[in-house]
């Protein structure tokens, strides 16, 4: 089929990328030269594992096209993807206004029948708001709208992986046509004829995808309830693992039995700094005053967001409490991105402890494999390295705040005897305590027994 993008963020090019990769002639566009200067010379402005390599090949089959010229990417397209962000407000809800503008392009620039689709997460009733802006600002183009929302469930770092085999597809329907559009968009996926250029292990190793067709007002909600379970997951798993720090347990221990619950699963139940990132934070605040506007208080959810505010808190007392004073004193980070395999830094949890570190007078020398970039641009007054030894040199902690697989894999030893002070503070329980014990260092985890040189464990 003929398909338009409309945003080329992680969303957009992941969207756009697979669909072509799959068969379907795809053009995409963005109101941001910048980036399609990037994307015209054939580079990605975002770092996601195998994106490269199927915008590639997608693009030397002739599939893939980048254009400024939203008008002629609309026109060429029989359905259109819209993946423009929905950033917070001051207010928490989600601001439409990206939406908006580009439901009014699409409307002047149509000429014949178009099936427009909502990719980007939105509150509910977006669809029908989206459905009467085309209509009402292309009313004299003799052009018809249908409109369908189909939410996107990708993660990022294994986006490609999950869009080559999703475990459910959504889609929001009103009309059969356009079901029958989506099922035929989606055709190779859930025949699985279209090898997936990355392997990456699934999570959970479903039965195979599932195409689920809803409403409209359904498939939204389906994408904000889905992100707001998640993060309810996370806070319960950081709460548990307070608790376990006052009474003695593990929370790795209590969690892991839980998880065997099928009623519950194992996912999502690591305890640490929180969650962050563009969609979680975002949807669980834009979710909570959606059901405010509707007179429904969401007190649950607001729980959820204050338990995880408060992880970052918790740490930065947790570092002061170790170090006495942090004035004055050189901490090392690992991990600037909100998770491993991405160079997303928005909304990291770790950004804020380093900001928090730097206004209470620490040194801070950071390093991260892919995000240093981004993070230079949120953070002043830092220094940024690229070897991780480099940022134990001489430091009086070291701060794990991203748990990347390759800071597992580090020569602990080295690192001992690079440091000022043997202190590993692990916000996001990648160590284990009982080695780090044995090599000598001061070690502080979420919720697992805290362990000093002197520390006798029962295991050990
Ligand atoms: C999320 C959803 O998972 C995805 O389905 C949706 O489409 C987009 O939003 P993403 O933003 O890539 O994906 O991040 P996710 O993998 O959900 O992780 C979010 C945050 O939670 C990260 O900061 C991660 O470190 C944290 N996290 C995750 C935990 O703290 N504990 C966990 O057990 C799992």
């Amino acid at each position: 089929m003929r398909l338009a993008v409309i945003g080329c963020g992680y969303v957009g090019l992941v969207t756009g990328s697979c669909l072509a990769k799959a068969g379907h002639e795809v053009m995409a566009t963005d109101n941001d030269p910048a980036r399609m200067a990037m994307l015209d010379s054939g580079r990605l402005p975002i770092y996601e594992p195998g994106l490269d390599r199927v915008m590639e090949s997608a693009c030397a089959a002739g599939r893939l096209r980048f254009t400024s010229d939203c008008a002629q990417v609309v026109r060429a397209a029989d359905a259109i993807f819209i993946c423009v962000g929905t950033p917070p407000l001051d207010s928490g809800e989600a601001d439409l206004s990206a939406i908006d503008g580009v439901a009014r392009q699409i409307a002047a620039a149509a000429r014949s029948p178009k099936l427009v689709i909502e990719k980007s997460t939105v509150p509910a009733q977006t669809g029908e708001q989206l459905r009467h802006a085309l209509g009402v600002y292309g009313r004299s183009n003799g052009a018809t709208f249908r409109v369908a929302s189909n939410p996107e469930f990708l993660r990022e770092g294994t986006a490609v992986a999950d869009f080559f085999h999703p475990d459910r597809i959504v889609v929001g329907v009103e009309d059969d046509g356009s079901e029958g559009q989506l099922r035929e968009i989606y055709k190779p996926f859930l025949e699985g004829r279209f090898h997936c250029p990355i392997h990456e292990p699934k999570c959970p190793p479903g039965p195979g995808p599932m195409f689920l067709v809803t409403t409209m007002a359904s498939a939204e909600l389906i994408k904000h309830a889905s992100n707001s379970f998640l993060g309810l997951k996370i806070s319960y798993a950081n709460l548990i693992a307070d608790l376990c720090e006052k009474l003695g347990g593990n929370v790795e221990e209590v969690t892991r039995a839980m998880g065997l619950d099928p009623r519950i699963g194992p996912y999502f139940l690591n305890a640490g700094l929180g969650f962050g990132g563009f969609c979680l934070p975002k949807d669980i605040q834009a979710f909570i005053r959606l059901a405010e506007k509707h007179g429904i208080d969401f007190g649950l959810l607001k729980e959820v967001e204050a338990v995880n505010k408060r992880r970052i808190e918790q740490f930065v007392e947790k570092v002061r409490r170790a170090l006495w004073v942090v004035k004055e004193k050189t901490v090392g980070v690992l991990g600037l991105a909100f998770k491993p395999n991405t160079d997303d830094v928005r909304f990291a949890p770790a950004i804020e402890v380093v900001r928090r570190l730097i206004a209470e007078g620490a040194t801070v020398r950071a390093s991260d494999p892919f995000a240093i970039n981004r993070a230079r641009l949120l953070l002043d007054g830092v220094e940024f390295v690229e070897d991780p030894y480099d940022v134990a040199r001489g430091a009086d902690a070291l701060l794990l705040l991203t748990e990347w697989q390759e800071y597992r894999e580090l020569d602990w030893k080295r690192i001992y005897r690079e440091m000022a002070r043997p202190l590993v503070m692990d916000a996001r329980n990648m160590l284990a305590p009982g080695k780090m014990k044995e090599l000598g260092f001061e070690y502080h985890s979420f919720g697992r027994p805290d362990l000093t040189a002197n520390t006798v464990l029962a295991s050990s």
